[in-house]
Parts: structure tokens; sequence; C-alpha cells
């Protein structure tokens, strides 16, 4: 377990702006301390939260039966035909999403919410969009470093407050805003534009998870700037990789005039009131607290980060999912279906029927923490990139780079935006402030003594296939032998070629929170190894969405593996262990293949 004086070591300067201040003493690199004496939980109570507390509305697992649907049929069919996602150019496109559950005993308020998630029509067709000319980078700040007194702050609330007044039929309202990420996500657009009405448009669990992000963040960005006539306002950033960051930052929850929080724009009532300040964020939330003291809980956050941006994130798909394609089905990042998800979740109200809002697709945009985590997802983007840039590249696919989403600009013209313009922040005119990365330092380590032993002593299996029956039912922990493409690989061949371990067709119920962990050459002694472990792969974790009809929803993951089988010293071995294990929402839920192959890395 790494020592928490290990923990804050700095990263290579990798912008050269010195950041603005955001603090009224002027500090450049504000040094918060995470406090980790833990409170009492009734400290955590919020007495303004008392009457959604009482409402008890828990959320109710639908019971489902396996093999609704049949094992996909996995053979490679990419057409050759270009597929780059195109939102449509007319909002008269957009049909009402359904966000509700089928069933839903306590359907949300649809009229707070406003599940019909289209935009207001525009007179004219969305204009290409040309990135203005910009004097002054705009700074993204840390969340946890501004300085609660500071003009910066003040001025964050004041857009925020200008936009929730704005009418709801506004392209910039606070209604209107968040309801860009249900239109995106639920299933509002069809893929009329590809010649596939068929299908519908899905932002998440694929490579368009990022650069959609990027954009939406932009925009939000700018509206708020404009909202108080500064063109240099940037938004914070919830700093969660950081230890001193770890906590749901305060300016979320500070109290408002009248020391009411209530009063305070960047206020939500829909989040875990278990989970304010001081209580430590778990970047692995399975919903459920695991009682970690808070140094453990810092170490093993930081340890999750790694994995997902050093250890499995070593070829581009891994790191941002695989593009859309009409006939396979599309893979998640290790970033959106880990430490993304797990923020998500979080912050939720898991008293509410959808775990509204962050905790749900529909409402996420509702809450001003969306926009903060994101920047922090979007920060992991140029990290990763920065991390080692003769590996880790932006994809480079004519669908990729030529997908495209609508928006509302600062000035209400509808504007069509593609992924390859945004792939430099600070050509966008932003970039982030400053702050250390210590996780880089926190290699995790293996938890068994050369845990090969594992893989050697499963019942003398010799191929997968035959203890492997797909689909394979994951409700239960399942340990599967998986036959490697090489052994002893030399310096040359690894830097070559990464290995990866793949699971390909993940089915499960969409409207609930799934979480799948992955195990390699795991030591089954009753302990639960956790992402500070080597043996961790990396874990599948999807917020719960509503998404056109049907319940279930197949993605997969990939992890790259090279390094985790240097640590647990595995690199002799023809097959490893992999274990899969159900934390959440797994009923009903099967993989459809698991291997492992090398990904050729391009210089
Ligand atoms: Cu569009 Cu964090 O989700």
């Amino acid at each position: 377990m790494a020592s928490l004086s290990s923990l804050f070591t700095t990263l290579p300067t990798t912008t050269s702006s010195r950041p603005p201040s955001f603090s009224k003493s002027s500090r450049t690199s504000p040094r918060f301390k995470v406090s980790c004496n833990a409170s009492s939980p009734d400290d955590q109570k919020n007495p303004n939260l008392t009457l959604l507390e009482n409402v008890d509305r828990r959320n109710m697992l639908l019971g489902l039966g396996a093999g609704l649907y049949g094992a996909a049929n996995l053979t490679n069919i990419g057409s050759a035909l270009a597929y780059p996602i195109t939102a449509p150019d007319d909002v008269s496109y957009c049909v009402p999403a359904r966000v509700v559950k089928k069933n839903d005993p306590n359907p949300p308020d649809t009229s707070i919410r406003g599940v019909a998630c289209c935009p207001p029509a525009s007179a004219t067709a969305p204009k290409p969009y040309l990135l203005p000319k910009f004097s002054k980078l705009r700074i993204r700040p840390a969340a946890h470093g501004v300085d609660p007194d500071s003009d910066y702050l003040a001025k964050y609330k004041a857009a925020i407050a200008a936009m929730k007044a704005l009418p709801d039929d506004h392209p910039h309202s606070w209604k209107q805003q968040g309801k860009v990420h249900c239109a995106y996500c639920n299933g509002a657009y069809n893929q009329e534009m590809n010649g596939r009405p068929d299908l519908t448009l899905q932002v998440h669990g694929s490579s368009l998870f990022f650069p959609f992000h990027r954009w939406y963040l932009y925009f939000y960005e700018r509206i708020l700037g404009k909202l108080i006539n500064d063109p240099t306002f940037a938004l914070p950033y919830w700093n969660w990789d950081n230890p001193t960051g770890m906590m749901l930052p305060a300016m979320f929850e500070q109290p408002g005039t009248n020391g009411d929080p209530r009063k305070n724009p960047l206020f939500d009532p829909y989040r875990n009131v278990g989970h304010l300040p001081p209580a430590i964020i778990d970047l692995q939330y399975a919903a459920k607290e695991r009682g970690f003291n808070c140094v453990d809980q810092i170490s093993t956050n930081l340890s999750s980060m790694y994995g997902q941006m050093v250890t499995s994130a070593t070829n581009t798909d891994a790191f941002f999912g695989t593009d859309p394609n009409p006939e396979i089905d599309s893979k998640a990042g290790t970033i959106e279906s880990g430490c993304h998800t797990a923020v998500h979740i979080w912050v939720g109200n898991p008293r509410m029927p959808n775990s509204e809002d962050l905790g749900n697709f529909y409402s996420a945009g509702y809450d001003p923490v969306f926009y903060a985590h994101h920047s922090n997802v979007d920060r992991m983007w140029k990290i990763w990139k920065d991390l080692n840039p003769r590996r880790n590249k932006d994809p480079t696919s004519y669908d990729w780079l030529n997908a495209s989403y609508v928006f509302y600009d600062e000035n209400e013209e509808l504007v069509r935006v593609y992924n390859k313009d945004c792939v430099d922040t600070r050509k966008m005119g932003y970039d982030y402030q400053r702050s250390s990365i210590p996780w880089v330092k926190s290699r995790p380590v293996p938890r068994a003594r050369n845990s090969t032993v594992a893989a050697r002593s499963f019942g003398g299996v010799k191929k997968a296939a035959e203890k492997f029956e797909v689909p394979v039912k994951v409700d239960k922990t399942v340990k599967v032998l998986v036959m490697r493409p090489a052994t002893k690989r030399s310096d040359e061949e690894k830097a070559a070629a990464t290995e990866v371990l793949f699971l390909n067709g993940i089915k499960y119920n969409g409207e609930e929170f799934f979480k799948l962990d992955v195990l390699v050459n795991d030591v089954d002694d009753g302990v639960e190894t956790t992402a500070a472990s080597s043996e961790f792969a990396g874990t599948f974790a999807q917020v719960p969405h509503v998404h056109g009809k049907k319940m279930f929803m197949t993605s997969g993951a990939q992890f790259g593996i090279t390094e985790l089988l240097e640590d647990i010293e595995a690199e002799d071995d023809k097959y490893v262990l992999v274990t899969l294990v159900p934390k959440a929402g797994a009923e009903g839920a099967t993989v459809d293949e698991i291997k492992i192959e090398l990904v050729p890395i391009d210089n």
C-alpha cells in the first residue's frame, strides 16, 4: 500500500501557459489537504434535504429471465462503407425520447425534467462551425482550489443563475442545455442521415464519448461566458483523480444567500446526501459503501486511475472505445466505463427512482456538477496523449474524424461540429490549470507472489473452450482459462504490439446500473481483489439509461494486459485465468466471447 506522502508527486509540465489565479490571495497552486478524519454520518446529512430523504422511492430491480436475446453473430462483417455518425440537420427529426423505465412504479416528474429532450427548432439549417480566433486561452481551474470568495466563483454562479433565469424554450436555458445530453443518449435522434433510420443515435459506449462531450462543454462554457459578458470564462473541473480533489467540490454545496444552499445556483437537491463532503469518492463505486478508511480509499482510487490511464489504456481503441458501426456492437473505453461511471453513480441520489440526477443519463445534465465532472473526463483525454505521445494517439479513422453533432452556439446559431476539429483543446481556446497526477506513481502491486499458481491449478483445464460455453452468464462470478497468443515476449515485441484482453458482446440491462470487474490470475482466498492489486484488469460499468425499446444493451470492453502480466509474473504462461466478478445489475447479463490478442502499435 502506498503511503500518503508518496502520493504527491508532480508530472513533468505539459502546458506552458501560466494559469491565472482563481483565488483572492493569488495563490498559483492551491494546496488543499484532504482530511482523513472520519466524521459521523450525521454530519454528512444536509438538513435541507429531509423532505427528499423521507420519500423512500427506492429503485426496484426488475426480475429478468435469462436468455431473452440469443447470442449475437460475432462474425466481423464490418462494411467498407463510410459510416461517420451524423446528427440530423433538422430538429424535426427529433422524437420524444423514452427516458422512463417500463413499469416504473414511481415515474419521474416529467414536467420538471422535460423528458422530451428535443431542442427548439431553428429557422436555418446548421452551419459548419469554424473555430473562432481568440486572444486569451480560457483556463479551466480545479474546482476544489477555487476560493469561496473569489471573483471567479461569483462569476460562475452569476452565469448559471442567468442561464436558469432564461425562458425554458430559449436554446441557452438551463433546461435546454440539460436536454442536450438526453437527446444524444436516450434515442431522441435516429440515424436517418446515415441511411439507417432504424437505428438511434448514441454518444456513449463508443469512441464518440470523448469528442461529443468535449463539444457539449465547449458550447456550454461559451454560452455561460456570453451570459456574463466574459469570453474568458472557463468551467471548473472536478479534480477527482488527485487526493486533494476527491470530495464533491465545496462550491456545489455552499450555502447561498441567507445560508440556504438552495439559493446557491450550483446546488442540486438530487444528490446522494451520504456523499457530501467530507466523504471521499470511490472511483470503483459499485453502489455500495466499502467502508475503506480514507487512506486506503485514496490509494485505491489512485491505482484505479493508473489502471485506466496506463496499464489497460495501451491502445487507441482501449482508451477511446471503438467506432460506432451498424453491424458490430461498439465498445466503451477504459475511462468511460471506469471512473466516469463511478462518479455519476456516486453523486446521483439512490433514493430517486432513476438515481437522478447524475445517476441516470437523461437527468445528468441538470446537475451543475455534471459539467465539472466531464471537464475532468475531458482533461483525462489530454493527459493520456501527453503521457505517451509515441503510443497514445487520437483515432484516425475516417468515420471518427468525420462524425458530427449539432449544437446551438453562444450566438443562438445552429452549428455542425466534427470530431476532427476538437482534438486539440488549445486550438479550441482552452486549457486546464495544472494539477499534479500522483496516480502515475501508483502502479498496482500483485496480491499474491507468483499468482500464476492460480491459473496452473485451475482444474487442470487445458483449453478455455472446454470449460466455457458462450454466451456465458455473468450473474455469478465466472472463471475461465484464456489462451494467450504468445508467451515470453521480448521488449521489442512488446514495443511493436500490446497484449489485449477482449470481452466481446457484453449484454446487460441498460436501464439499471451495471458493473462487471475483470481479474487476471486472481487467487481465491476470500479476500476481495481491488484496483490496488495488479490482478485487477479493469471494470465495465455503465450509467443506466433508457434507450429505445430494448432493455438489454450490447457493448464490450478491452483492457491492455502487457504490464499486468509482467507484474504478476505470468509472462511465460500459455493460459491466464480470467475472473469476471459481477458487482451490480448483473441479472440476465451475459458475455459472448473472451479472448486475448496482440494489437499492433503503429508509430
Ligand atoms: Cu454523457 Cu457522463 O455522460
